[in-house]
């Protein structure tokens, strides 16, 4: 720990010292302890975490800088035609209603998981500063998108009982849930600590899950239902929520597979072939659970889709990931079902697909002194 309340730095009657090489009155002792960036260590580091500068982790700061310029929030998204079409008997078949339904029953807890995981678990055992700044922002960016899932059920007057605990009650939503939440419990364990080869194939093996295969797995058959349905013309608000729902978790996935790839250049004898095998089985079992969600969720064909073409979409995204982080594909070469999700996720900001932005929220400028 670099900062302490007596040490002579701060003393009213300093000691007299060796000469200093900079201006600040620092000792040679003291000058001699400042933070090396070549010494920051993403896990197990000994350098300060509460210096964010020198940077050794430029792409995190860049990452950081990025969520900052995507800034949103849920309520600049008019809901008006949504909440017209949801209360029209005709606006949507009882199908699209089921999709609507179980989709959000898996979101509006499953960015509290992320969450909790974030704050909980991964943080404490990050040693770089400029990555927990990240983190930071994308923990709130997981509240904001609580929000916005929040925000469509009492937009649509849904009964919100039955979409929160859709994660207890409904099998396939359960399931992926029950999936990802030892991972979190390792982490959040106060015992669990980091150092020992065991502990940081353990945390590398849940930073995996959850960039891998919650935020870059998980997220996608929901993703494309809603953005399908915006396609057709349908609950296009909550379609432009999820839009920058999409644009943010592309980017925590990325930011995730930067760190598994950091950490592992940084501590190659964790990528054991014995890990690796390990890690291959819980994307098969990722995909499973996943694609039994979409044969949940739709039942029979809906808007054009329907789980078979998920099945292709699920390896295709699996084969990325998995070679994303060093991994071979895990399936014969799959095409991808669904190449117009690829421009989503390259949405600008400025770029308002469904024209349904009306409202501003409240930024700098607005403080009043007086
Ligand atoms: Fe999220
Ligand atoms: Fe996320």
């Amino acid at each position: 720990m670099m900062l302490s309340w007596d040490d002579e730095a701060t003393s009213s009657a300093p000691a007299p010292r060796a000469p200093a090489a900079g201006d600040t009155g620092a000792s040679a002792e003291q000058i001699a302890k400042r933070v090396n960036a070549d010494d920051k260590r993403i896990i197990n580091g000994k350098t300060d975490v509460n210096q964010l500068v020198p940077f050794k982790y430029k792409w995190a700061w860049d990452k950081y800088l990025a969520g900052c310029a995507n800034h949103w929030m849920p309520q600049e998204v008019n809901m008006q035609r949504d909440i017209e079409l949801w209360k029209n008997p005709n606006g949507l078949s009882e199908d699209e209603r089921r999709l609507v339904k179980r989709n959000l029953g898996f979101f509006v807890t499953a960015d509290s998981l992320a969450a909790n995981n974030i704050t909980l678990g991964t943080y404490r055992h990050i040693t770089a500063p400029e990555c927990r700044q990240y983190l930071l922002r994308q923990a709130f960016e997981e509240a904001i998108h609580t929000h916005a899932y929040q925000y469509i059920v009492e937009s649509l007057g849904l009964d919100e009982k039955e979409i929160f605990n859709a994660y207890n009650e409904i099998a396939s939503i359960r399931d992926k849930d029950q999936f990802l939440i030892p991972f979190i419990e390792t982490l959040t364990n106060p015992e669990f600590k980091t150092g020992t080869l065991e502990a940081d194939q353990t945390l590398l093996k849940s930073i995996i899950v959850f960039a891998c295969l919650m935020e870059g797995l998980f997220f996608y058959v929901g993703f494309t239902q809603i953005l399908a349905l915006g396609r057709q013309n349908k609950m296009t608000g909550a379609a432009e929520q999820y839009q920058y729902i999409l644009r943010d978790e592309s980017m925590h996935c990325n930011f995730g597979i930067d760190l598994i790839n950091t950490i592992k250049m940084e501590n190659p004898l964790l990528w054991t072939p014995a890990f690796k095998e390990e890690i291959k089985q819980l994307f098969l079992k990722a995909v499973d659970l996943e694609y039994r969600y979409a044969e949940d969720t739709m039942p029979r064909g809906v808007l054009g889709l329907n789980a078979t073409m998920f099945k292709g979409y699920l390896r295709f995204i699996a084969n990325r990931r998995a070679t994303q982080i060093g991994l071979d594909p895990l399936f014969p070469q799959e095409e991808n079902p669904f190449p117009w999700m690829s421009e989503m996720i390259d949405l600008k900001k400025e770029r308002n697909f469904f024209e349904t932005r009306v409202t501003e929220y409240q930024t700098g400028g607005a403080l009043n002194w007086d």
